[in-house]
C-alpha cells in the first residue's frame, strides 16, 4: 500500500505544478472516491484511487500504457516540424507526465503505436535484443509478384546496412497489398525494403506488435485506449 498526499498525487498524474494542484484542491475542484477534498495534504492509498478534476473522472496510474491508432500526417517526434505531434491527440495530462511513443512511425504511416511514461518499459520494448515482431500492411505501387515476396523473405541489401534485411514473414494480400512482419525497426525499413526489391510503398499501416493486434483493440483511427497488463505483456511477446 502506498499513501500519497493529494497535491503530490495530482501532480504525478499530470495536472500541473504542485502549487496549481494545491489551488485546484483548495478551490473544491477535486473529489476523491466521490467526495470533495479541500485539504491538499490529505493522504490517500493509491490502490484503486478514483478522483475527479473539474468533474472529469480519473483513476490513479503509477504509469500510463496506451495504444493509439495513429492517423496519417502526425509526427511521433517530440519536436514535430511539419505536422502536429502525436501528443496532440491525447489528453494534455499525458504530455505533462512525459508520455512518449515506444519507437516511431513515419508521419504518413498509420496504425498501432504504443505510448508510455514508463522508461524501463520503453527501453525494454525498443531493445533490438527483444525480437518483438511488428506486422505491417503495405500498399504497393506496382503489382505484388511472387518474386517480390521471395526477395523480401530472402533479404534485401539497404544502402547503409552491412547485411541484408529479411522479413520474418511476408504474404500477398491483394494485387497491391502485402502483409510483412519485421523483427527490426530500422529507419523507413518497410519502405526501403520494398524499394530495394524494385517496388514502391504508397501506404503503410502497422496492424500488430508482438501478439497484440489493432483489430483486437477495436480502435477507430485517431482513437486510443489504456492497455491492460495482459495486453502489455502480449505486445512484448515474440509469438504471432
Ligand atoms: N517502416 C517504414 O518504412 N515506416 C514506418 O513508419 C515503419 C516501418
Amino acid at each position: 500500500m502506498v499513501k500519497i498526499a493529494l497535491n503530490i498525487m495530482l501532480q504525478s498524474q499530470g495536472f500541473g505544478t504542485r502549487r496549481w494542484c494545491r489551488e485546484l484542491i483548495e478551490d473544491g475542484d477535486v473529489t476523491v472516491n466521490g467526495e470533495i477534498i479541500t485539504d491538499p495534504g490529505a493522504t490517500f492509498d493509491t490502490d484503486n484511487l478514483r478522483f475527479s478534476v473539474f468533474g472529469e473522472e480519473w483513476i490513479y496510474r503509477e504509469h500510463v500504457y496506451i495504444c493509439i491508432n495513429k492517423p496519417g500526417n502526425i509526427e511521433c517526434s517530440r519536436k514535430p516540424s511539419f505536422h502536429p505531434g502525436v501528443l496532440t491527440l491525447l489528453p494534455e495530462q499525458f504530455s505533462r507526465r512525459d508520455v512518449q511513443p515506444v519507437g516511431r512511425l513515419d508521419h504518413d504511416t498509420t496504425g498501432m503505436l504504443l505510448m508510455s511514461d514508463d522508461g524501463a518499459f520503453i527501453h525494454a520494448q525498443s531493445s533490438p535484443k527483444r525480437h518483438v515482431p511488428k506486422v505491417y500492411v503495405a500498399t504497393t505501387h506496382d503489382i505484388v509478384t511472387p518474386q517480390l515476396i521471395s526477395e523480401l523473405l530472402a533479404g534485401v541489401k539497404l544502402h547503409d546496412e552491412t547485411t541484408p534485411l529479411a522479413a520474418l514473414r511476408c504474404e500477398r494480400i491483394t494485387e497491391h497489398e502485402i502483409e510483412i512482419v519485421l523483427e527490426q525497426g530500422k529507419y523507413h525499413q518497410v519502405k526501403r525494403m520494398l524499394a530495394a526489391a524494385g517496388n514502391h510503398c504508397t501506404a503503410l499501416k502497422r496492424v500488430a506488435i508482438g501478439a497484440l493486434t489493432l483489430a483486437s483493440l477495436g480502435l477507430a483511427e485517431d482513437a486510443w485506449c489504456y492497455l491492460s497488463p495482459e495486453q502489455i505483456a502480449s505486445a512484448g511477446s515474440s509469438s504471432q
